[in-house]
């Protein structure tokens, strides 16, 4: 079957899931006893950083007030936009990184992956820089290598981590991207890692996304390549940034839940399809995400830089999806 027609057939399929209705409860309030993380993407924006600061302080007062202490910050790409021109010295890492996201908060690992923007050369290699500051020790940026899996949390984990690199990207000149090579290595060890035993939960992270409702729409690379893997294995959820927005779509019978969270301090941009068509959910609005973790489900929830729940979802690990 080619993917266009793939494409059309979930299409339906979520258009006829729409007509059936959404199990949709109120919203469950935040179970201080779970296991918390937070994330955003797209958000390390050069020159103007009042977005930024404006998200990061929403995520230290949402903690707060919820009673959580993150135990992991996911940071889903596009983390330096424009030049870093230090390299690991660069004042950036400790304003926009260090101090943005402070240790008062995030007393965790800050598991990080490559966007786009990350593989623009300004000046030099910026992913060399980047697996560099996580290697020389003395920080919680995480980044042992392009893609790489950790547990969380570490003991009795709950969720299997498989945080990847989607730059399929053409290259240019000035904007560089995973090679063929580094594709097919990649793509053997995710294979390996899917076929291990996992966590009750299966989560994969990405900066592209396969499907999305905004700007950039779908990447055909990726559901060409990833999608076929994570209905094979069940992947419970994929997270990702790129398009500058908020956004979870579902798929009839498909396994995966597919979210956005891309609006950690970039420019925000308008959607170009309306949810209503593919969703359940969609906004152009800054913001990061908070998933909550117990044996028995997942929540993923969109919050706005006033701490305000856009939209959250459960997921059983079962695949169950209820709208709360
Ligand atoms: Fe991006």
């Amino acid at each position: 079957m080619t993917s266009r027609r793939r494409f059309l057939r979930q299409t339906f399929a979520f258009s006829a899931l729409a007509a059936a209705g959404w199990r949709r409860t109120f919203a469950a309030p935040v179970d201080p006893a779970a296991q918390h993380l937070l994330m955003i993407g797209d958000w390390g924006a050069d020159k103007k950083i009042d977005a930024q600061t404006r998200v990061a302080k929403a995520m230290a007062a949402y903690a707060q007030a919820q009673h959580i202490k993150p135990g992991a910050l996911l940071l889903l790409g596009d983390n330096f936009y424009g030049k870093v021109d230090g390299g690991v010295s660069d004042v950036r890492w400790q304003t926009q990184f260090e101090q943005m996201y402070p240790q008062s908060t995030f007393d965790c690992p800050c598991y990080a992956i490559l966007g786009n923007h990350d593989y623009h050369v300004e000046p030099a290699s910026k992913p060399d820089d980047q697996l560099a500051y996580a290697a020389k020790g003395g920080t919680r940026w995480t980044m042992p290598a392009k893609w790489y899996r950790f547990e969380f949390p570490a003991k009795n984990p709950l969720v299997t981590f498989l945080a990847l690199d989607s730059n399929y990207q053409t290259p240019s000149e000035k904007k560089q991207a995973l090679t063929d090579a580094e594709k097919a290595a990649q793509l053997v060890w995710l294979k390996a890692e899917l076929a291990k035993p996992h966590a009750p939960f299966l989560v994969v992270l990405g900066h592209h996304p396969l499907y999305s409702n905004g700007q950039h729409g779908d990447t055909q690379a990726l559901i060409d390549t990833w999608e076929p893997l994570f209905r094979e294995h069940k992947v419970q959820l994929y997270l990702c940034g790129h398009d500058h927005d908020m956004q979870h779509l579902e798929f009839a019978g498909h396994p995966t839940s597919f979210a956005i969270s891309g609006g950690g301090g970039a420019s925000i941009r308008p959607l170009k399809q309306d949810p209503k068509q593919r969703g359940p959910f969609g906004q152009s609005v800054f913001g990061f995400s908070h998933l909550e973790m117990s044996a028995g489900s997942l929540v993923l929830r969109h919050i706005d830089p006033d701490g305000k729940t856009l939209h959250a979802f459960s997921k059983t690990p079962e695949g169950s999806v209820t709208v709360l």
